[in-house]
């Protein structure tokens, strides 16, 4: 473990920021659990994305209570110093440590969660706590929520109101701030260099493994923490898998390669997807499939500034795909027709994006009150169009079976636009042929 390179001031600023908004509440976020691999080995540990948000800190087994307007106001729980464990392990700053590096106001060990959380508690009514996550975490606050209960005696009151943690950090973290952005346009940018690296290294002959590979040491090289989430290195038919991760076949002359990957830096991840010919040269028919996603991603991308709906984004995407698709003859019919009977879902089965932040797949809300949200400036989101022709799709013309193409690109929205944090990944035809293979 070692203390973040961010500056902890970052984190102060954040947590002041949801305390103006808990209105009185308390807040308790709990450390991811570490998961064991086999035997006395770990798999690699990361920080749950609330925790650090909030306090930068990235050991396991520690908590963060907050109390509006209360002294001590932030509070810890984390593992004590152990010099026996420290040596196997690795430093742990122990509860002096946190409090001083980490500007928290009071540290306590682990160890006294049960006892002191329940004094902390006391006169709450209400609690921010994200349930079902941690179900060691769960049985911890249940026993203090009981005692809290057992300690208010005869009152009638029942027990502390939980409200949900992730749905209210959420929206914080929605909102990006310059911290934030600067930590995201580096995640962004380490992803585009990867990419473009991968784009080089590829020829007929390599195996997808390989080019993860080169994804896994650029994003090392380059100062990335991890990658966002497992890389999806698919060539040929393997791209008309969505989540396709066994990255293991031999890239085939004549095949396309569809490359999802993304760096982790300060815990902010990119998503860049791009779909390039293994051989650099597209066929006519990918060139058919892939030109008409570039376009609709483009189009997608041109429409984005602050007060548009994120849900418009989504119906544009399947509008746009779908004449796509009678254009090539995978469907057919009138257009009302086949969206009514859900028939592009076959083709495009996912949305056109998502949030983008410390998770790939961000926190924060699409529909508040069941009303599609406007996106306002410094919010990122993915802009992602795809069409996924089946090998074995015997409706589709011959041509474009086992096809899968996807562009993906990462937005900001700016005060009066959207910036493209990935845009420097080459994603022209003529731009793509000219990169390809050429390592
Ligand atoms: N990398 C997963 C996605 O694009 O949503
Ligand atoms: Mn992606
Ligand atoms: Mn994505």
């Amino acid at each position: 473990m070692r203390k973040s390179t961010e500056n902890p001031e970052i984190f102060k600023k954040r947590r002041k920021r949801i305390i103006a908004g808990l209105n009185g509440a308390a807040l308790m976020v709990v450390a991811h659990p570490e998961q064991l691999r086999n035997n006395d080995v770990h798999h690699h540990y990361r920080q749950d994305s609330n925790l650090y948000y909030l306090t930068g800190f990235e050991e396991p087994e520690s908590v963060l209570l907050i109390r509006p307007g209360k002294v001590p106001e932030t509070v810890m729980f984390v593992r004590q110093k152990n010099v026996e464990r420290e040596t196997w392990d690795g430093f742990r700053f122990g509860p002096e440590g946190t409090k001083k590096e980490f500007h928290i106001d009071e540290v306590y060990k682990i160890e006294d969660f049960d006892t002191k959380a329940v004094e902390l508690l006391k006169g709450h009514e209400e609690l921010y706590y994200s349930l079902f996550k941690n179900p060691e975490a769960d049985y911890w606050v249940q026993k203090v929520l009981i005692s809290l209960k057992r300690a208010s005696g005869r009152t009638g009151y029942g027990l502390l109101t939980i409200k949900d943690a992730d749905t209210f950090l959420g929206e914080h973290r929605l909102k990006k701030d310059q911290d934030d952005l600067a930590n995201q346009r580096i995640a962004c940018q380490i992803s585009a260099e990867a990419h473009i690296a991968a784009m080089r290294f590829t020829k007929p002959g390599v195996n997808e493994r390989q080019i993860q590979g080169v994804l896994t040491t650029e994003f090392y090289m380059k100062g990335a923490a991890r990658p966002g989430y497992n890389h999806i290195v698919a060539s040929g038919a393997n791209a008309t898998t969505l989540h396709y991760n066994f990255n293991d076949q031999v890239c085939k002359n004549g095949d396309l390669l569809l490359i999802d990957a993304g760096a982790e830096y300060n815990y902010y991840s990119g998503d860049i997807t791009r779909t390039f010919p293994v051989n650099g040269k597209f066929s006519p028919a990918q060139r058919k499939v892939y030109e008409g996603v570039l376009k609709i991603q483009k189009e997608i991308i041109a429409y984005i500034k602050p007060g548009i709906l994120f849900k418009d984004l989504h119906e544009m995407g399947a509008s746009r795909l779908t004449d796509l698709m009678l254009e090539l003859g995978l469907v057919s019919g009138r257009k009302e027709d086949v969206m009514k009977a859900n028939e592009h879902r076959k083709y495009y089965p996912h949305g056109i994006g998502h949030w983008l932040g410390m998770d790939v797949h961000d926190a924060g809300l699409y529909f508040i009150k069941n009303e599609a949200r406007p996106v306002e400036e410094g919010m990122c989101f993915t802009v992602e169009p795809g069409l996924y022709i089946p090998a074995d799709d015997i409706n589709a013309p011959e041509e474009f079976r086992g096809i899968g193409v996807r562009i993906e690109d990462n937005i900001v929205v700016t005060a009066k636009g959207c910036d493209n944090l990935t845009s420097g990944v080459p994603k022209e035809i003529d731009e793509i042929e000219k990169l390809v293979g050429t390592l």
